[in-house]
């Protein structure tokens, strides 16, 4: 399962946070239709943010509509109670927030023991030298481009300019985690933001709250493989 994380890049991850639960098999296969080869679980616990989403069973009953890659996101304190149960659900790629991680090491190491690739994010006004400790062992950094909680929200202006940065990073070590922005992605700043740097682009409200869901997909990742200049090709 994991060899899905080699898609071609940039990648478009939707997030079901913005789906319509009445109907989210039908809202996730129309992403996938679109061309989306990740789907992207926001998980919240009203802790570490002021929203709760849902657990393991939705990214169970996500796993149970489609095959393809399973990238959760961890907005919780504490996540190393629930790394077994989200790998279990059946996740890909588990992100925890540097924010919430006193050990990040052990962490990102008992992320891999369970079978999965391992994510660290950092909210928009963490320093992104509290990565540099683990940027050689992670799979994938996540930029946050909003701060997390909620859909929906407006695209932070600055993150252009980290994410320059934490390119110019990943270069100078000569490391090759994928880096994802997510919150505030539309088409009118995909292109720009796979310019800047991001390999994989979160999109939620602007996939799901689409009247054509395939479309908006593939409109997306047309507008980010126009700016794209990638390191792996
Ligand atoms: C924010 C979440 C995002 C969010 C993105 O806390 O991590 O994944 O669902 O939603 P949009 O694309 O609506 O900003
Ligand atoms: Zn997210």
């Amino acid at each position: 399962m994991n060899e899905l994380y080699k898609s071609p890049l940039p990648i478009i991850a939707p997030s079901i946070l913005a789906a319509d639960f009445r109907h989210l098999e039908q809202d996730i296969r129309q992403a996938v239709d679109g061309g989306a080869p990740w789907i992207h679980c926001d998980i919240m616990d009203g802790h570490f943010v002021p929203n709760i989403s849902f657990g393991p069973a939705m990214v169970e009953t996500v796993r149970s509509i489609t095959d393809v890659f399973l990238d959760v996101h961890l907005m919780i304190s504490d996540p190393d109670r629930y790394i077994a149960d989200f790998a279990r659900a059946g996740a890909n790629l588990i992100t925890v927030h540097i924010e919430t991680c006193d050990h990040i090491h052990r962490t990102l190491q008992q992320i891999r023991e369970h079978g999965c690739l391992t994510g660290v994010a950092v909210n928009p006004g963490t320093a992104l030298s509290s990565l540099r400790a683990v940027l050689h062992e992670v799979d994938m950094v996540l930029l946050m481009t909003v701060n997390p909680g909620f859909g929906g929200q407006t695209f932070i202006e600055y993150s252009y300019e980290r994410l320059r940065a934490l390119r110019m990073v990943r270069e100078e070590i000569q490391s090759s985690f994928y880096i994802q922005v997510d919150g505030g992605i539309s088409r009118s700043n995909a292109r720009n933001i796979a310019d800047a740097g991001a390999d994989v682009l979160v999109a939620g409200s602007s996939v799901f709250k689409s009247s054509n869901i395939p479309a908006e997909v593939k409109a997306l990742r047309n507008d980010a493989a126009s700016g794209y200049r990638s390191m792996y090709v």
